[in-house]
């Protein structure tokens, strides 16, 4: 026996949610401020200031009525979705937690959490192309992303066409025209408008504002246009202001941000995420509890951690710019074209972390250099707090064909960079060394 409190005859009290705090006098709170506790309540965790992670496969019903209830929204067979937790493919806490956080970095109504950043977008295009549909995106992709569309939809009987992202209305109206003559010799509709803004390797921007416009008086507006926003997402840029639908994420990025995890999402109103989960609950591709407890933590430092390597990245391209080794910068802080630096003022808010470096030279030029960086690591992946370089066109973009890579711009002298937050100087010194031995 010891003097501890019974806890069958005298049990903690079961407290109540409390309801969530989003203003103060009226005044909206910030995202960074919100980071920290919205979404979650200690009070259902024995008060535990932090989330747990819910390691359970399946959620115990209260009873068996609300059981059925569940699966009738699990189902679809009554609008609205479960009402709780029902079983860990569908979703779990920690990745609701995660999705209400991730919403309101890009003010959206709802957003959907995956296992990878090419999960979050192939889920999502599967929910809404059919057999005989054209997709319709901007290049480049990420070549994984090009490489779903061309090879994997295609499988399936869903054309594409795509389209350079710096285009002009015209031009993109003749795109849409002729995505649309595909899509009715085909039986089939256009599905989707995909972009990428900024385009991974090149920086390339996409005019978000002409594409909706565009979208609006050519076709229906159950044609989504979707968004890839992983290069300035969440800090520097938000399309659904700009007249995107959804915008996705390789949470890998910026938002994990230690290169630490695999992750990804979907954001926007709920009427365009709930095609998507439902393909999520049948297939599966959440991200996993543990995953998703990480990614709340590192939710709390994002907007520290893209503020100091973008003000690094902007040091480190002052230095590169005038260097004689350097044929020249595909940095959104540099634009040089007056129609990429106009989409820019519209629609980014500040320039990133990731760059494309061109150096005199090619492939070999380019291999010695990155050879020789000492701080910088020699890997793919980008928006981590350390500093890494890599070479698309033999690396990430090798699936790409040669022709194709040259028409996007990605050519054997491109090195891409993406800045962390280490000292500036450090890097500027070791960026200094590495080109001396090219
Ligand atoms: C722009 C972009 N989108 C999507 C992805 C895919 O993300 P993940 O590797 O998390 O699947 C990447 C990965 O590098 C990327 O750079």
């Amino acid at each position: 026996m010891t003097d501890a409190v019974d806890a069958v005859e005298t049990p903690t009290p079961r407290r109540k949610p409390k309801p969530e705090v989003t203003k103060i006098d009226g005044r909206k709170m910030k995202p960074s401020t919100l980071m920290m506790g919205h979404g979650y309540d200690p009070a259902l965790s024995e008060g535990s200031l932090k989330a747990p992670i819910f390691l359970t496969s399946t959620f115990a019903f209260e009873s068996a009525a609300a059981g059925k209830r569940h699966f009738e929204g699990i189902t679809g067979l009554r609008e609205g979705g479960a009402e709780g937790l029902v079983y860990s493919r569908f979703n779990g806490p920690n990745q609701e937690i995660l999705e209400d956080r991730l919403a309101i970095w890009d003010g959206a109504e709802d957003s959907l959490c995956f296992s990878s950043g090419m999960t979050a977008i192939c889920v999502m295009m599967m929910a809404y192309c059919s057999a005989g549909d054209v997709i319709v995106h901007s290049g480049p992709l990420y070549a994984a992303s090009e490489g779903f569309v061309a090879k994997i939809l295609a499988k399936f009987g869903v054309k594409y066409v795509d389209f350079p992202a710096g285009a002009t209305r015209e031009q993109f109206d003749d795109v849409l025209a002729k995505a649309k003559d595909m899509a009715s010799e085909n039986g089939g509709k256009v599905a989707m408008i995909y972009l990428e803004s900024p385009g991974n390797p090149t920086n390339a921007l996409v005019d978000i504002e002409m594409v909706r416009d565009a979208r609006d008086a050519a076709l229906p507006a159950d044609c989504p246009i979707a968004i890839d926003n992983t290069f300035l997402g969440p800090l520097w840029q938000r399309p659904l202001e700009h007249g995107a639908d959804i915008v996705c994420y390789s949470l890998t990025k910026y938002v994990g941000g230690h290169s630490d995890l695999v992750a990804g999402s979907i954001a926007g109103d709920k009427k365009w995420m709930n095609p998507v989960r439902m393909i999520r609950n049948t297939m599966g591709g959440i991200a996993d509890p543990n995953t998703a407890w990480m990614l709340l933590r590192s939710l709390e430092t994002v907007e520290l951690r893209m503020q100091r390597a973008g003000e690094n990245a902007e040091k480190v391209c002052a230095f590169l710019k005038q260097h004689p080794k350097v044929d020249g910068l595909g940095y959104l802080g540099m634009i040089e074209d007056d129609r990429q630096q106009d989409i820019y003022d519209r629609h980014c808010l500040g320039a990133g972390s990731t760059f494309s470096l061109f150096l005199k030279g090619g492939e070999e030029e380019c291999f010695r250099f990155l050879d020789a960086l000492k701080v910088a690591k020699l890997a793919v992946s980008l928006g981590g707090t350390e500093t890494l370089a890599s070479h698309p066109a033999s690396m990430t973009h090798l699936s790409v064909a040669h022709g194709r890579r040259q028409e996007l711009g990605i050519t054997d002298s491109l090195v891409r960079i993406s800045i962390g937050i280490e000292d500036p100087d450090d890097l500027i010194a070791d960026f200094d060394q590495a080109l001396d031995a090219v």
